[in-house]
């Protein structure tokens, strides 16, 4: 079995698989060629051959052991009916779905997401032809919490998304909808995804952070353990990942969801986390991703006090959020070789 499934198993090996977010992005001069051809961020989204072509470059580069599918969470809203850019340099902006008539208007269109799973064919084929058949290809979507996020403030330029807080608040029947109207879109595209070959998945629940204490059971833990109790009910063996980043005061709760695995943020006690929780359950994580940036013996040693905190558990070595546009690639490389090194 590929390593990366046997550890999400709850099996703990001795080099753990390494994969890291955004490990397909600006900081590859191939990727920023592609970009450059193919006109916009959306429109490589949905250009499979370009976004396959991506998805496997960094795989090229430094044989990951997985691959995660080119594509973006917001994929769903733009599915949902939602108007969606990408602008320069700013991040998306989408038009809002602030109350009820908003969220009426929205029609979900499953072909909006025909092209990912045409990505996800092509790489499935394209990593055996080209000798990576041991690496897993990973689908995702983003958790709805992170989603609402978006839809709701239309951009994500305020990181504490205080007014998302507060229509939760105000609204809540309103918010209690839109969450389930993700979650439902959410499925059939996850769904869909393991239809097209991905053989895990990783939910993205990015700004669970900023989910205070009374949202976070109502908008982070119950829409995740409702995906992963309905999507088990049809794929029982395909593992999902939780990436609810910046919440570690709650991995006891989500613990509880039913995911395999959870990925830690930045910053986050990896010795800690692993305190009390089921043997079998994989963390994932937490390679602070400007460690990355800056390389040499600080980053060595940040990668041996990872290894060391989590030998003999089931770990997936990662970051603790994506691979920013300013990091060097032999760094990657770096990294790469000494989790391969050391741990033997
Ligand atoms: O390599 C991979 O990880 C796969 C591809 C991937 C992208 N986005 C490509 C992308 C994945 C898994 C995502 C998830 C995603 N998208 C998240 C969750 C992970 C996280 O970073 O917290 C979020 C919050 C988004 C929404 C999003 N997409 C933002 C906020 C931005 C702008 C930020 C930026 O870096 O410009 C994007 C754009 C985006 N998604 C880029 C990439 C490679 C950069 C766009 C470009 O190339 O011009």
């Amino acid at each position: 079995m590929k390593k990366f499934l046997s550890v999400l198993r709850g099996t703990a090996e001795n080099t753990p698989p390494v994969w890291m977010m955004r490990q397909a992005g600006r900081y590859l001069p191939e990727y920023r060629d592609v970009r450059a051809r193919a006109g916009s961020f959306l429109d490589l989204v949905y250009n499979s051959d370009m976004a396959c072509e991506v998805t496997i470059q960094p795989i090229r580069r430094f044989a990951f052991d997985a691959a995660i599918i080119f594509a973006d969470i917001l994929v769903v809203s733009h599915a949902m009916g939602v108007d969606l850019c990408f602008e320069e340099g700013e991040g998306p902006r989408l038009s809002v779905t602030q109350n009820r008539i908003d969220l009426e208007s929205l029609i979900v269109t499953k072909k909006t997401w025909q092209p990912v799973l045409e990505t996800i064919a092509k790489t499935k084929k394209a990593l055996c032809t080209d000798g990576f058949e041991t690496t897993t290809l990973i689908g995702f979507a983003g958790a709805p919490w992170t989603v609402a996020c978006y839809m709701v403030q239309g951009h994500g330029k305020d990181r504490s998304f205080q007014m998302v807080r507060d229509l939760a608040r105000a609204d809540p029947e309103f918010f209690d909808a839109l969450i389930e109207q993700i979650t439902q879109t959410t499925l059939l595209y996850l769904e869909d995804q393991i239809q097209a070959g991905a053989e895990a998945l990783q939910l993205f629940d990015s700004w669970a952070e900023a989910a205070d204490h009374d949202l976070f059971d109502r908008y982070v833990i119950k829409p995740t353990k409702q995906i992963v109790r309905i999507f088990h009910e049809k794929f029982p063996k395909i593992p999902i990942i939780g990436f609810p980043r910046g919440a570690h005061a709650h991995l006891n709760a989500y613990a509880q969801t039913g995911v395999q695995g959870i990925g830690l943020g930045t910053g986050a006690d990896l010795i800690k986390a692993r305190a009390g929780q089921d043997p079998r359950l994989v963390l994932q994580g937490n390679l602070d991703p400007d460690t990355l940036v800056s390389g040499g013996a600080a980053l060595n040693d940040a990668v041996d006090r990872i290894l060391a905190a989590t030998r003999g558990t089931p770990h997936i070595f990662n970051l603790g959020h994506g691979v920013v546009p300013s990091t060097p690639p032999e760094h990657v490389a770096q990294v790469v070789e000494r989790v391969r090194r050391t741990a033997i």
